[in-house]
């Protein structure tokens, strides 16, 4: 169990800025995920926690001791940590057994104890008896079953997985996700999983940190993240938002006065005076006969539980907005629709940039 600190780290790769100033905290213990699109620099933050890599500025700390930065740098295999990746890299020469026993090649323990510790992590991963195996004798999920479990046979403080469901099908993904929530349960270890699915994320992790072109978007609980976007990346990213232009009249406490179509309405939000955006999701629109906020169907496709419509604002022409109705709406159709929900927040975005921010676990 160790704590993971990060500040101002920085990796160039020529003029690409692959991570670019991310500083941020999570407790021991938390299951941070790494979120973002693909090339947001996931993969290279990872490498440089494990130690795969360095930074070209910045410090990380990790349990409270810098392994890299201006303190020095600590190699991979002294950090405590374990590593799960998208393609197992299991040996296939080797049993089951074998490749955990190369996991802890370094560890130089006794044949009993290795023997127990190779026991002991198939049976968390629930693959009792499989040690005689070969890879190519195991199902793709039992593979990442026994990648996990090398890396568990080390006792690690701090768990790194990149994208470890990747090759797995929906179904799989899902029983793996329950299973690494069981793990990380029962160990109490750090883990820090990279995904570039938001329902992944939400699904498993305490802390999710939003990347976007190498920088930190946002740190939150998953809940957090989903109702009080910090940016407008976060907002489009996570849970389908869709952001519509607003003049923010004044804020008190966390509600805004904001002006959309001529009408001033209050909603929940963070954000000063001036142009902002409104954070909407299909269910904070209703549709009712004298709804302040007017808008056209654009599109609408059927999806089990009603119709789910794409529609147009009146004003601001081009603004997207989706809605669910019980009804199958006609093209064109004009709506009336009150606010159940959304969220208001500044038109440029404050990505976090030089303070750590950290949740209490
Ligand atoms: N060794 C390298 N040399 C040059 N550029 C690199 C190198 N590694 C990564 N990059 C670049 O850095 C950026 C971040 O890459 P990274 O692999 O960290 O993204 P990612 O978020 O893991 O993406 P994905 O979801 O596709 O795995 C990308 O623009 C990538 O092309
Ligand atoms: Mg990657």
């Amino acid at each position: 169990m160790a704590s993971l600190d990060l500040q101002s780290l920085t990796r160039r790769f020529g003029t690409t800025r692959a991570v670019d100033g991310v500083s941020f905290s999570v407790p021991s213990g938390a299951f941070l995920a790494l979120l973002g699109p693909s090339g947001c620099g996931k993969t290279t933050l990872l490498r440089l926690i494990a130690g795969l890599d360095r930074p070209d500025g910045g410090q990380i700390r990790i349990g409270g001791q810098p392994v890299a930065g201006p303190g020095g740098f600590v190699p991979p295999e002294a950090r405590g940590l374990g590593m799960v990746f998208q393609s197992y890299a299991l040996w296939p020469h080797m049993t089951v057994a074998g490749n955990i026993r190369f996991g802890l090649r370094l560890r130089r323990l006794s044949r009993a104890d290795e023997a127990a510790r190779i026991a002991e992590s198939l049976a968390m991963v629930g693959l009792s008896g499989m040690e005689a195996r070969r890879p190519h004798e195991l199902s793709g999920g039992q593979r990442q079953r026994v990648a996990l479990a090398r890396s568990l046979a080390t006792r690690p403080a701090l768990l790194l997985l990149d994208e470890p469901l990747a090759n797995l099908d929906a179904h799989l993904r899902g029983v793996m996700l329950a299973e690494f929530r069981r793990i990380h349960a029962a160990l109490g270890t750090t883990f820090v999983f990279v995904t570039h699915d938001q329902d992944e994320a939400m699904a498993v992790a305490s802390h999710v940190a939003v990347m976007n072109a190498g920088r930190l978007e946002q740190l939150a609980a998953p809940e957090t993240l989903y109702r009080q976007p910090a940016t407008p990346m976060v907002a489009r990213f996570v849970g389908g938002g869709r952001t519509v232009p607003v003049d923010v009249l004044d804020q008190s406490g966390s509600t805004c006065r904001i002006r959309v179509q001529g009408q001033v309405l209050a909603v929940p939000g963070l954000a000063p005076r001036g142009p902002g955006w409104l954070c909407l999701r299909p269910r904070d629109l209703v549709p009712v006969a004298d709804g302040p906020i007017l808008a056209r169907v654009l599109d609408s496709q059927f999806r089990g539980g009603g119709w789910s419509v794409s529609a147009l604002l009146d004003e601001g022409a081009d603004t997207l907005v989706d809605l669910t109705l019980p009804h199958a709406p006609q093209r064109g159709q004009a709506l009336a629709l009150r606010l159940a929900g959304g969220w208001v927040l500044p038109r440029e975005g404050v990505a976090l940039k030089t303070s750590p921010e950290s949740i209490p676990a």
